[in-house]
Protein backbone atom coordinates (compact mmCIF):
# COMPACT_ATOMS: atom_id res chain seq x y z
CA UNK A 1 0.00 0.00 0.00
CA UNK A 2 1.44 3.37 -0.74
CA UNK A 3 -0.03 6.81 0.50
CA UNK A 4 -0.80 10.22 -1.48
CA UNK A 5 -1.16 12.95 0.30
CA UNK A 6 -3.76 15.60 -1.26
CA UNK A 7 -3.67 19.11 -1.18
CA UNK A 8 -7.26 20.07 -0.28
CA UNK A 9 -8.87 23.26 -1.69
CA UNK A 10 -8.71 24.29 -5.39
CA UNK A 11 -6.41 21.09 -6.43
CA UNK A 12 -8.55 18.33 -4.85
CA UNK A 13 -11.29 17.76 -7.19
CA UNK A 14 -9.12 17.52 -10.44
CA UNK A 15 -6.34 15.43 -8.21
CA UNK A 16 -9.41 13.35 -7.61
CA UNK A 17 -10.84 13.08 -10.91
CA UNK A 18 -7.34 12.42 -12.72
CA UNK A 19 -6.50 9.65 -9.93
CA UNK A 20 -10.24 8.27 -11.39
CA UNK A 21 -9.08 7.98 -15.26
CA UNK A 22 -6.59 6.17 -14.48
CA UNK A 23 -8.82 3.91 -12.39
CA UNK A 24 -7.99 4.73 -8.75
CA UNK A 25 -11.03 5.47 -6.86
CA UNK A 26 -12.19 6.31 -3.30
CA UNK A 27 -14.02 3.93 -1.45
CA UNK A 28 -15.77 6.59 0.95
CA UNK A 29 -17.35 9.07 -1.21
CA UNK A 30 -15.23 12.35 -2.43
CA UNK A 31 -18.05 14.21 0.07
CA UNK A 32 -17.12 12.49 3.50
CA UNK A 33 -15.27 14.47 5.72
CA UNK A 34 -12.80 11.94 6.35
CA UNK A 35 -9.47 13.01 6.10
CA UNK A 36 -7.88 9.95 5.27
CA UNK A 37 -9.69 7.69 2.67
CA UNK A 38 -8.33 4.20 1.01
CA UNK A 39 -8.90 3.40 -2.57
CA UNK A 40 -11.58 0.70 -3.96
CA UNK A 41 -8.60 -1.91 -4.14
CA UNK A 42 -6.98 -1.03 -0.52
CA UNK A 43 -4.01 -0.38 -2.59
CA UNK A 44 -3.93 3.39 -1.85
CA UNK A 45 -4.29 5.66 1.42
CA UNK A 46 -4.83 8.85 0.66
CA UNK A 47 -4.72 11.48 3.13
CA UNK A 48 -6.44 15.50 2.71
CA UNK A 49 -3.86 18.31 3.89
CA UNK A 50 -3.49 21.82 3.37
CA UNK A 51 -1.85 22.39 0.28
CA UNK A 52 1.62 23.64 2.02
CA UNK A 53 1.52 20.56 4.21
CA UNK A 54 1.88 18.05 1.22
CA UNK A 55 5.52 18.70 0.79
CA UNK A 56 6.00 18.18 4.73
CA UNK A 57 4.00 14.75 5.10
CA UNK A 58 6.13 13.70 1.61
CA UNK A 59 9.60 15.01 2.39
CA UNK A 60 9.03 12.92 5.87
CA UNK A 61 7.64 9.79 4.51
CA UNK A 62 4.01 9.99 5.98
CA UNK A 63 2.97 10.00 2.18
CA UNK A 64 4.96 8.23 -0.50
CA UNK A 65 3.70 10.70 -2.92
CA UNK A 66 1.89 13.46 -2.98
CA UNK A 67 -0.17 15.73 -5.76
CA UNK A 68 0.22 19.39 -4.64
CA UNK A 69 0.72 23.10 -7.11
CA UNK A 70 4.03 24.29 -8.12
CA UNK A 71 2.90 27.28 -6.36
CA UNK A 72 3.38 25.62 -3.07
CA UNK A 73 6.91 23.44 -4.19
CA UNK A 74 8.25 26.92 -5.09
CA UNK A 75 7.37 28.49 -1.56
CA UNK A 76 9.00 24.90 0.44
CA UNK A 77 12.36 23.99 1.08
CA UNK A 78 11.54 19.52 0.82
CA UNK A 79 13.60 17.85 -0.92
CA UNK A 80 11.32 15.81 -3.15
CA UNK A 81 11.20 13.74 -6.40
CA UNK A 82 9.29 15.91 -9.00
CA UNK A 83 8.23 12.48 -11.74
CA UNK A 84 4.82 14.27 -13.62
CA UNK A 85 3.43 17.60 -14.51
CA UNK A 86 0.31 16.41 -14.06
CA UNK A 87 -1.21 19.74 -15.98
CA UNK A 88 -4.23 20.08 -13.71
CA UNK A 89 -5.22 23.16 -11.43
CA UNK A 90 -3.55 25.84 -14.13
CA UNK A 91 -3.18 28.64 -12.08
CA UNK A 92 -0.55 32.40 -12.68
CA UNK A 93 1.21 33.88 -10.30
CA UNK A 94 1.47 37.13 -10.49
CA UNK A 95 1.97 40.97 -9.28
CA UNK A 96 -1.25 42.52 -9.19
CA UNK A 97 -1.80 45.97 -8.52
CA UNK A 98 -4.32 48.94 -8.55
CA UNK A 99 -2.64 50.45 -11.48
CA UNK A 100 -0.31 49.75 -14.37
CA UNK A 101 2.66 52.52 -13.38
CA UNK A 102 2.53 50.74 -9.78
CA UNK A 103 5.87 49.90 -10.07
CA UNK A 104 7.31 53.04 -11.33
CA UNK A 105 5.27 55.32 -9.22
CA UNK A 106 5.64 54.14 -5.49
CA UNK A 107 7.89 56.42 -3.63
CA UNK A 108 10.26 54.77 -1.06
CA UNK A 109 10.23 51.18 -0.33
CA UNK A 110 6.89 48.68 -2.67
CA UNK A 111 5.32 47.16 -0.08
CA UNK A 112 3.92 43.62 -1.36
CA UNK A 113 1.40 41.31 0.43
CA UNK A 114 1.38 37.80 -0.17
CA UNK A 115 1.12 34.17 0.94
CA UNK A 116 3.98 33.74 -1.59
CA UNK A 117 7.01 35.22 0.34
CA UNK A 118 9.67 33.23 -1.05
CA UNK A 119 8.31 33.39 -4.56
CA UNK A 120 7.97 37.33 -4.01
CA UNK A 121 11.50 37.63 -2.84
CA UNK A 122 13.11 35.79 -5.64
CA UNK A 123 11.38 37.62 -8.22
CA UNK A 124 11.56 40.77 -6.64
CA UNK A 125 15.49 39.94 -5.50
CA UNK A 126 16.05 38.92 -9.08
CA UNK A 127 15.63 41.92 -10.72
CA UNK A 128 17.63 44.77 -7.90
CA UNK A 129 14.36 45.75 -6.67
CA UNK A 130 13.84 46.20 -3.33
CA UNK A 131 10.81 45.11 -1.26
CA UNK A 132 8.87 45.05 2.00
CA UNK A 133 7.42 41.47 2.33
CA UNK A 134 3.89 41.05 3.89
CA UNK A 135 2.82 37.70 5.22
CA UNK A 136 -0.67 37.11 5.04
CA UNK A 137 -2.77 33.93 4.84
CA UNK A 138 -5.31 34.57 2.47
CA UNK A 139 -7.81 37.17 1.05
CA UNK A 140 -4.65 38.91 -0.33
CA UNK A 141 -6.39 41.24 -2.77
CA UNK A 142 -7.61 43.25 0.30
CA UNK A 143 -4.64 44.48 0.95
CA UNK A 144 -4.05 47.45 -1.47
CA UNK A 145 -7.23 48.99 -1.10
CA UNK A 146 -6.46 49.18 2.60
CA UNK A 147 -3.72 50.50 2.56
CA UNK A 148 -1.43 47.73 3.78
CA UNK A 149 0.24 47.11 0.39
CA UNK A 150 1.32 48.92 -3.01
CA UNK A 151 0.52 45.53 -4.19
CA UNK A 152 0.38 42.06 -4.51
CA UNK A 153 1.48 38.46 -5.41
CA UNK A 154 -1.00 36.09 -5.66
CA UNK A 155 -2.36 33.34 -7.65
CA UNK A 156 -5.27 34.33 -10.63
CA UNK A 157 -6.92 32.08 -12.27
CA UNK A 158 -10.05 33.17 -13.82
CA UNK A 159 -8.87 36.99 -13.45
CA UNK A 160 -12.95 37.68 -11.28
CA UNK A 161 -11.09 38.04 -7.89
CA UNK A 162 -8.81 40.63 -8.67
CA UNK A 163 -10.84 42.30 -10.99
CA UNK A 164 -13.61 42.77 -8.63
CA UNK A 165 -11.08 44.23 -5.88
CA UNK A 166 -9.50 47.04 -8.29
CA UNK A 167 -6.32 45.22 -9.21
CA UNK A 168 -4.89 44.33 -12.51
CA UNK A 169 -1.99 42.25 -13.50
CA UNK A 170 1.12 44.11 -14.28
CA UNK A 171 3.88 41.42 -13.92
CA UNK A 172 3.51 37.53 -14.76
CA UNK A 173 5.87 35.49 -12.33
CA UNK A 174 5.25 31.92 -13.24
CA UNK A 175 2.56 29.27 -14.34
CA UNK A 176 1.55 26.92 -11.89
CA UNK A 177 -0.20 23.26 -12.34
CA UNK A 178 -0.25 20.22 -10.17
CA UNK A 179 2.26 18.06 -9.65
CA UNK A 180 2.73 15.03 -8.54
CA UNK A 181 5.80 14.50 -5.85
CA UNK A 182 7.35 11.22 -4.50
CA UNK A 183 9.25 10.96 -0.97
CA UNK A 184 12.96 9.94 -2.42
CA UNK A 185 13.65 6.48 0.16
CA UNK A 186 9.86 5.58 -1.29
CA UNK A 187 10.90 5.53 -4.63
CA UNK A 188 13.54 3.53 -4.13
CA UNK A 189 11.64 0.91 -1.38
CA UNK A 190 8.27 1.14 -3.13
CA UNK A 191 9.65 1.27 -6.14
CA UNK A 192 6.52 -1.10 -8.48
CA UNK A 193 3.94 0.34 -6.76
CA UNK A 194 4.93 4.37 -7.07
CA UNK A 195 6.26 3.21 -10.94
CA UNK A 196 2.55 1.64 -11.32
CA UNK A 197 0.86 5.00 -10.05
CA UNK A 198 3.66 7.55 -12.29
CA UNK A 199 2.20 5.04 -15.25
CA UNK A 200 -1.09 5.31 -14.54
CA UNK A 201 -1.10 8.84 -14.23
CA UNK A 202 1.29 9.19 -17.20
CA UNK A 203 -1.56 7.58 -19.21
CA UNK A 204 -4.27 9.71 -18.64
CA UNK A 205 -2.21 12.76 -18.72
CA UNK A 206 -0.20 12.28 -22.44
C1 LIG B 1 -6.87 32.01 -4.90
C2 LIG B 1 -6.03 33.27 -5.08
C3 LIG B 1 -7.05 34.30 -5.43
C4 LIG B 1 -8.09 33.50 -6.20
C5 LIG B 1 -7.90 33.70 -7.67
O1 LIG B 1 -7.37 32.01 -3.63
O2 LIG B 1 -5.31 33.56 -3.90
O3 LIG B 1 -7.60 34.86 -4.27
O4 LIG B 1 -7.92 32.14 -5.85
O5 LIG B 1 -8.89 33.05 -8.43
P1 LIG B 1 -9.62 33.80 -9.64
O6 LIG B 1 -8.57 34.44 -10.50
O7 LIG B 1 -10.35 32.69 -10.33
O8 LIG B 1 -10.57 34.82 -9.07
P2 LIG B 1 -7.76 30.68 -2.90
O9 LIG B 1 -9.08 30.21 -3.40
O10 LIG B 1 -6.66 29.68 -3.04
O11 LIG B 1 -7.97 31.18 -1.40
P3 LIG B 1 -7.16 32.21 -0.46
O12 LIG B 1 -6.07 32.87 -1.23
O13 LIG B 1 -8.16 33.19 0.04
O14 LIG B 1 -6.62 31.33 0.62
Amino acid sequence: MITIAIAKGRMQESALALLARAGICLSNGVNSRRLAVMDETQQYRFIFVKPADVPVYVEHGIADCGIVGRDVLLESEADLLLPLDLGISRVRIVVAAPDPEAMTNVQGMIRVATKYAQIARAHFGARGIPVEIIQLSGSVELAPALGLADMIVDLVETGVTLRENGLMVVEEIAESTGRLVVNRASYQLKSDEVSRLVKALDAVIS
